[in-house]
C-alpha cells in the first residue's frame, strides 16, 4: 500500500488543510452494482469509472482545488463537471482518504467513492461524451479528460485479461493505491484476488 512510498502517507483531511504551502487535489471512483455479464458468461460484478487523461495515464475524475476559493467538496464537484459532465454532488460523506506527498510537488490528494445505481452511472458515461454539445467547449479545453473508462473486475480464464492487464497500465500519481483501497474497503473484490494482482502494492513513477 502507501506505506511502501516513502513519500507518500496518509493524513486525515482535518491536518491536512493545516498544512502550509501544500497543493490540494480532489478525485472520486464513481461506481455502479451491475447485473451486466460479458460475453453473457461473465459477471461485470460492478461498474467502476476511471478516465485516461491527456498524458495517457488512468486516473480518476477530479484535479486541483484551491482552497482560497472554495471548499475540498466544491472544488471536487466543480472538477467533476468540468471533466465528466456531471451535475452530481459530493459530499464529506463520501471522502475515502487523503494521502500527503512532497514529490514530484507538495500535494495532498483526497479521495471520494460514491455508488450511483446502474442508471446513474450510465447517465454519467452518456454525459461525458455529450457535454461537449452542451456548452461547455470552453471548460473542456481545459478539463483535458481523453474519456471516461471502466475497470474491469474480472479475470479471464488465461490469468492476465482483465483485471490483472489493467494493473499493469500507467497509473497517475497514487491512483492505482487508491483504486486497491476503494475494492478493499468497498469489498468489491475479494482480498485473495487482491492479493493475487501483480504490484498491487506499488505505483510506478
Ligand atoms: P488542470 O485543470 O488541467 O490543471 O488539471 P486538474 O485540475 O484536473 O488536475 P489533475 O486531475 O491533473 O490532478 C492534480 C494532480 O493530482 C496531478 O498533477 C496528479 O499529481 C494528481 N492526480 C491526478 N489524478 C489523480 C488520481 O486519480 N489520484 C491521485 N491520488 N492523484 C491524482
Ligand atoms: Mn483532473
Ligand atoms: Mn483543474
Ligand atoms: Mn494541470
Ligand atoms: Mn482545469
Ligand atoms: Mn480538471
Amino acid at each position: 500500500g502507501y506505506s511502501d512510498s516513502m513519500n507518500c502517507r496518509p493524513i486525515s483531511k482535518h491536518e491536512s488543510i493545516t498544512l502550509q504551502g501544500f497543493k490540494h487535489a480532489c478525485h472520486a471512483m464513481l461506481y455502479a452494482r451491475s447485473e451486466e455479464k460479458l460475453f453473457r458468461r461473465i459477471p461485470v460484478r460492478y461498474a467502476v469509472l476511471m478516465q485516461m487523461r491527456f498524458d495517457g495515464r488512468i486516473g480518476f475524475p477530479g484535479g486541483f482545488v484551491d482552497l482560497q476559493d472554495c471548499s475540498l467538496e466544491d472544488g471536487l464537484n466543480r472538477e467533476l463537471y468540468e471533466e465528466v459532465g456531471c451535475t452530481l454532488r459530493l459530499s464529506d460523506a463520501d471522502h475515502m482518504c487523503s494521502h500527503v506527498t512532497d514529490t514530484p510537488q507538495k500535494l495532498v490528494t483526497h479521495f471520494y467513492t460514491k455508488e450511483l445505481s446502474l442508471a446513474e452511472l450510465h447517465q454519467v458515461e452518456a454525459g461525458a461524451v455529450s457535454a461537449k454539445e452542451h456548452g461547455l467547449e470552453v471548460m473542456h479545453k481545459y478539463a483535458i479528460a481523453m474519456g471516461l473508462i471502466r475497470v474491469p473486475l474480472f479475470t479471464l480464464r488465461d490469468g492476465v485479461g482483465g483485471l490483472p492487464a489493467f494493473f499493469a497500465t500507467n497509473f497517475i500519481g497514487n491512483a492505482r493505491d487508491e483504486l486497491v483501497d476503494a475494492l478493499r474497503h468497498l469489498r468489491l473484490i475479494n482480498e485473495e484476488r487482491l492479493a493475487s494482482l501483480p504490484c498491487a502494492g506499488t505505483s510506478p513513477q
